[in-house]
This record gives C-alpha cells, structure tokens and sequence, in this order.
C-alpha cells in the first residue's frame, strides 16, 4: 500500500535519532512509551535518559522507593502513569521473575497498560501487529483518507483503530508504528503542518478540500473548573518548613505540598486567618503572614485551573512537626510548588 510505504521510506531518511530506538529491550521501550503519553519527546528525552541512569533495570525500578520514583518524574504530570510504572515494575520483578509480557494480550494486564502501549512494545519488541493509535496517528489517518468521526468518541476509536491495523505492513510493524507518530509530530503538525514537502501531498484528503485545520475532530466534552487555592508556607525561625503528604485519590496523589486551604473565591489575608482550617492549622501559635505572589499564579492542569496564592507565614514555632528547609528539595511535589520552592529560595 502506497500510504505505509511512503511513510516508512519517509522514517528511515527523516527520523530523530532517540536512545530508545536503538533497542528492543522491553523494559527501556516501556519507559519511554509512558513517559511520552501526554509529553512532546523534546520534554519526555531528559526524563527517559534519569530513568535509564538510576534504574537501568526492571528490578532497580521495583525496588525503588515511591517517593524516589515520584521525584525523578516531578514536572512531567499525570502522576498516576508514575505510581502505575512503580506498581507494574513490582509486578514484573517479582511475580514475573523479570521476564516481560511478550504479546499485546499479556501486556494489557499491566497496570497503566492500555491499547496504545501495549501495542507499541508488542510491535516494536516483538514485530506483533498491533496498530499503535495516539495522538499524532488520529492526526494523519483523520487528515489523509477525509474522516470526520470525532476521535473522543466510540465510535471514532473503532474506526480509527481498524483502520490502522488494516494499513499495517508485512514486516517491520514496529518502525511503521514509529513512523506514522513520528510523521504526525514532525510533518504533520496539528497548526502548521508541512504539506509543501509532504510525500503524502498529491493524494491527501484534506489538502486537496482543503480540511487541514478542520481535521481531526474532537468533540468539546471536558469543562474546566476554576479553584482557589492558598498554600501555607510556614517558616520557623529554626529554618522549618511544613510539608504534607496529599494521600487518597485525586491530582498529585501521594505528592507532597505546603498545607493547604481551598476557597471558594480569592481571599484577602484577614478572610484566611478568619478561616476555620487555617485556625486550627495554626494553633494558637504567634505568626506574621504575608502574601508572597500579588497577582494568582493559574496552573492549568487538563480540567481545572487552580488559581494559587502563597502564604508566607513566619512564626516562633511550628504548630506541628516540620521539615528543615535545606531537604524540602528531597520531596517530590507537584511542578506548580517546585516553581515556588526554586523562586523562594529559602
Ligand atoms: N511518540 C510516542 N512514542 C513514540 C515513538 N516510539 N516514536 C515516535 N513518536 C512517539
């Protein structure tokens, strides 16, 4: 078929030379595949290359501790894909003696696998084929052969999933998976695509009706929801800090943050000492409190956007045990606090 063709005569003269292309080791392509879910390769290189350093094996990742886990993947979001890959490595290590799954239908069954991962170590460590379908894939096949079924839809994943297993070629299925991503992110980008060099271009559905922008189709189903948060940065005049471990289930599960209050609005300094929590956070103890950030910090994560003050609040004594100030940077702790950690510099 013309289309697989071209795109795999196309990776082999113009794709990015990566440190996990030149390997099959499983362990090493299951890093990358969930360090690049939801992150560009340019973000994700720095973090697969730390990962490969402190835990060049399966059982070096087991027997990590979480937090350690947690703070090397500090920055990169959607912490669930970190604890999953520390549960999943547990599993490999000791369960599985360290072999690895080696079909789509065995890699499902780790935790944090779903389609599209499986599909790529079964291609890429194994030639299985398995049509790898992400992002960029949706981008090419919706562009190239004119579909307009939403791609956030169940119907849309269906086609767009036989679709690609139908274009798979006979062999090499695992540089094919990699071409057609790699296609999309470096020639087929989602604003401006580069369709006077494509090799693609005489036979392509939305340049020829000139659909480019219009393709792929989403469906608008997530509503961003606004938050106020304030942090409390205590600091004794013994140098401490408190930090606490945000546990149960929700964003930045298991990370670590200054304690915090939830508001309904943006609050002035005299409405937050006024506040229930913040009294009894406090305990009685003397304190001055300033603002450190005049105007809100917006962190925006994928549906909510949390519009966070700092509170620096000095004080005689903690009102309960803290940490000293010179290890706050062993904790791992979600980006928007790390940034704060790196300006305040206590
Ligand atoms: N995006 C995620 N994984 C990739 C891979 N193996 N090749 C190209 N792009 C990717």
């Amino acid at each position: 078929m013309k289309f697989t063709k071209t795109l795999t005569n196309w990776y082999s003269t113009s794709k990015r030379s990566l440190p996990w292309r030149q390997t099959k080791n499983p362990y090493y392509i299951w890093l990358s595949e969930i360090i690049l879910q939801q992150t560009q390769i340019k973000q994700g290189l720095p973090y697969y290359e730390a990962f490969v350093n402190q835990f060049p094996t399966v059982f070096d990742l087991a027997n990590a501790d979480e937090n350690d886990v947690l703070k090397l993947w500090q920055g990169l979001g959607y912490y669930s894909r970190a604890r999953n890959l520390h549960y999943s490595a547990k599993y490999i290590a000791n369960d599985l003696k360290g072999v690895f799954p080696e079909t789509y239908k065995e890699l499902l069954h780790l935790k944090g696998v779903g389609d599209y991962t499986a599909s790529a170590i079964a291609s890429i460590c194994y030639n299985e084929p398995a049509a790898v379908v992400d992002g960029n894939v949706y981008r090419v096949l919706s562009r190239y052969f004119g579909i307009s079924t939403p791609i956030n839809s169940t119907k849309g994943i269906k086609e767009f999933k036989t679709l690609a297993q139908s274009l798979l070629p006979k062999n090499n299925i695992g540089d094919y998976n990699q071409a057609i991503m790699e296609f999309g992110a470096i020639q087929c980008k989602p604003a401006n695509p580069d369709c006077n060099t494509c090799p693609l271009n005489n036979s392509c559905f939305a340049l020829a009706k000139q659909q480019i922008l219009e393709l792929p189709v989403k469906l608008k189903k997530t509503k961003i929801t606004k938050k106020h948060f304030n942090f409390l940065v205590f600091l004794s005049s013994d140098q401490k800090t408190i930090l606490q471990q945000r546990l149960g289930k929700g964003i930045w599960q298991n990370l670590y943050q200054f304690p915090l209050i939830e508001t309904e609005k943006s609050i002035t300094a005299k409405t937050l000492q006024n506040n229930k929590v913040f009294k009894t956070l406090v305990n009685g103890a003397s304190y001055t409190i300033t603002l450190y950030n005049s105007i809100d910090i917006i962190h925006k994560l994928s549906h909510q956007h949390l519009y966070t003050k700092f509170w620096i609040i000095e004080t005689n004594k903690l009102p309960e045990t803290g940490i000293s100030v010179s290890q706050i940077s062993t904790y791992p702790v979600p980006i928007l606090i790390g940034n704060f950690i790196d300006a305040y510099n206590f």
